[in-house]
């Protein structure tokens, strides 16, 4: 393994031994995750880290993790909170056939839910395209990022946050977000939410590869207490005020307004 000191790259340390069990118990169930794995005790983004190894060849499945991130990012240019050893926040290495590029983040947010719900007994409700709650509260977020090579797409990048155990976030973010162990009153394993995530991944991913129509049945089910809600989004340069009715088979999101029905691609959608 290499280690770059740059901002993206800062002195790597071992695997933590609580994420190295879970991987080694799981190691029959990972498929490609986790036969190389950088993790940094601090780092910018695990997502600029895995997108700078992608560009430079490093095979798909790559792992890139970190125990506090120090610029952190979601969707839409927002913020991820990454105290220090209160969460999960790692980034996989993709490189995926066209076809399926568009509904990677659907496939992530059910092996997400499949493995917390592994991992600690819990289920949680999927919003469109990529947030997890529980209680009404954001547990979890992907964001996926594809780099593009000269002839355009090349791999895409998964990056995945999950708050384990309580932290101090910043008070806007706290009204929001719960953590695993807040739901489910007792100590977490990290190493075991990681590695059935992973496990959970590696399945869905080849499913999606022969049976999409399958993971997006179970994005579904995981996502029945939201999906007849109404919803407010931005389409273009409108924006609509409407209820989610369901997805379609490109993952996009179908919202009924008054005579109207509108397919959200990308783009910010608030749920009440
Ligand atoms: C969202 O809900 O908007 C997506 C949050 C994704 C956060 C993860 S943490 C690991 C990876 N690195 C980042 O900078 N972001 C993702």
């Amino acid at each position: 393994m290499t280690s770059h000191r740059d901002a993206a790259h800062p002195p790597q340390v071992g695997v933590p031994v609580d994420v190295l069990d879970g991987l080694t118990r799981f190691r029959h169930r990972l498929g490609m995750f986790g036969r190389a794995v950088h993790w940094y005790q601090e780092i910018g983004s695990t997502n600029d880290a895995a997108l700078l190894l992608a560009e430079r060849g490093d095979e798909e499945g790559t792992l890139v993790g970190a125990d506090l991130q120090t610029a952190g990012r979601g969707r839409q240019g927002r913020i991820w909170s990454s105290p220090r050893g209160a969460g999960l926040y790692v980034s996989a290495i993709l490189r995926p056939p066209k076809p399926v590029v568009a509904l990677l983040t659907l496939a992530a947010g059910v092996s997400i839910a499949d493995g917390i719900r592994e991992a600690s007994g819990l289920t949680v409700d999927l919003k469109w395209p990529n947030d997890a709650y529980l209680g009404g509260r954001k547990v979890a977020g992907i964001l996926a990022e594809a780099g593009t090579a000269d002839i355009g797409f090349n791999h895409v990048v998964l990056g995945i946050g999950i708050n384990v155990s309580e932290a101090s976030y910043p008070p806007e973010v706290a009204a929001r977000a719960t953590s695993l162990e807040r739901e489910v009153g007792r100590p977490v394993d990290r190493g075991l939410v990681l590695a059935s995530c992973l496990s959970a991944l590696a399945a869905r991913y080849r499913q999606l590869l022969t049976d999409a129509p399958g993971v997006l049945a179970t994005w579904r089910s995981y996502s029945a207490v939201m999906l007849g809600r109404r919803v407010e989004c931005t389409v273009g340069l409108r924006s609509v005020v409407g209820v989610a009715e369901d997805i379609d088979d490109t993952g996009a999101l179908i919202v009924r307004a008054g005579d109207e029905t509108i397919r959200v691609i990308s783009g910010e959608v608030i749920w009440s």
